[in-house]
């Protein structure tokens, strides 16, 4: 009788052991963070693609002395977030002078969405052409039937030309087409940006096409895409619709925040309502992160205070957004994604990830957190 209890106990005992899964491993932002083969992950303002069970974490691969693209983008897969396998460059730079993708060029905050009926992945990025510096502030495009590549390069350019923003009624393009440039010689007075709000970068760049810098895409619950870029000098963020292959911009397009100075923008929906967080513009520098919200994605947008709390909280943790994750299969998760960058070393920039939570009305929040795992999703 005794044994046959034991043999019971055993039993369940080993049951208990069976049933209980690897403990999730820790996230740990602004720390090294090991891939497959123990090297950093080298996938900067980067942004994470959901596909088939796997998620591919595309980046700019950065060398050791310059931010300039050397190699291209880079693509790491994992089941579940932390465990990173590199899948080496995906889209990668040339050594045609003649192309954009020149290695030297600047490619920057690719990201990558899934088009369910082409069954490609398209990659947009922000491109500056070789030795340029920041001046020609085009999008690219690249394409691949697969998530790990490789992607082909399709073109690169301004953004929308010709096209006026859906946002600007024929009032405000009337008092847009008034103003000129030579008004407008010396930057940042008030009649300036009060110029820029009216759209004077609008006009300037209407025949050539809105400038394209920093971006993120966001695909919405019934497919459509958007880009959403800092234009106009880094002055006012566009969302612009893609076609339904998500290769080009269909021309429809809103200006947010105008005169606003926003980067970086990330994107998610939480029931119904759109939440966009971005920095301000002070290069590798970190700054006080924004965010806005609205119920359309064309606006309007309203703004909030700073998501940020904790320490460091008024500098973004010493980081710039990159991206939101919407984590599937867990409810209300979402995970904020920023870079600390790391100039004068960049291959060695850092990664914040961090879960983002909710106020009692709703609101948005991210608290730095110094450690948290996937499963913190599940206790919240
Ligand atoms: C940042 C931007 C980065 C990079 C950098 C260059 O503001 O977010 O993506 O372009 O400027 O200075």
């Amino acid at each position: 009788m005794k044994f046959k209890n034991l043999g019971v106990v055993a039993l369940l005992m080993m049951a208990l052991v069976a049933c209980q899964k690897e403990p999730a491993k820790p996230i740990v932002s602004g720390e090294i963070w090991p891939d497959n083969e123990g090297v950093h992950v080298n996938a900067h303002g980067g942004g994470v693609l959901y596909h088939n069970g796997t998620y591919y974490w595309y980046g700019e691969h950065k060398s050791e002395k310059t931010s300039s693209a050397l190699v291209g983008v880079m693509c790491y897969s994992s089941k579940n977030l932390t465990d990173w396998k590199n899948e080496g460059a995906v889209l990668k730079v040339v050594d045609d002078e003649n192309s954009d993708i020149v290695r030297g060029c600047v490619l920057e905050r690719p990201k990558v969405i899934y088009n369910e009926k082409t069954g490609k992945f398209v990659m947009w990025f922000h491109l500056e052409l070789k030795g340029k510096g920041y001046s020609a502030a085009r999008a690219g495009v690249a394409v691949s039937d697969s998530p790990t590549g490789p992607f082909e390069f399709i073109r690169s350019g301004r953004v929308n030309p010709g096209k006026t923003p859906v946002n600007m009624d024929e009032a405000a393009l009337a008092a847009m087409d008034s103003l000129n440039l030579e008004d407008y010689k010396e930057w940042w007075t008030p009649e300036w940006y009060k110029a820029i709000d009216k759209g004077l970068f609008v006009k300037r760049d209407l025949e050539g096409g809105q400038m394209s810098r920093d971006m993120t895409l966001y695909v919405d619950d019934d497919g459509k895409a958007y880009h959403i870029f800092s234009s106009e000098d880094n002055l006012t963020l566009n969302i612009a619709e893609l076609s339904d292959d998500y290769l080009s911009h269909t021309g429809k397009y809103a200006r947010m925040a105008p005169a606003g100075h926003n980067e970086a923008p990330a994107i998610f929906k939480k029931d119904g309502k759109y939440w966009m967080i971005t920095s301000g513009c002070t290069g590798w520098a970190p700054n006080e992160a924004r965010m806005h919200s609205a119920t359309d994605i064309m606006g309007p947008w309203t703004k909030h205070p700073n998501p940020c709390v904790g320490p460091n909280k008024d500098l973004t943790f010493g980081g710039q957004s990159t991206y939101i994750l919407k984590v599937p299969g867990k409810k209300d998760a979402f995970i904020f994604m920023a870079d600390i960058w790391r100039p004068k070393h960049p291959i060695d920039a850092r990664y914040i990830w961090l879960p983002i939570q909710f106020q009692e009305d709703g609101t948005p929040f991210v608290e730095w957190m110094d450690s948290w795992t996937m499963d913190w999703f599940d206790q919240k």
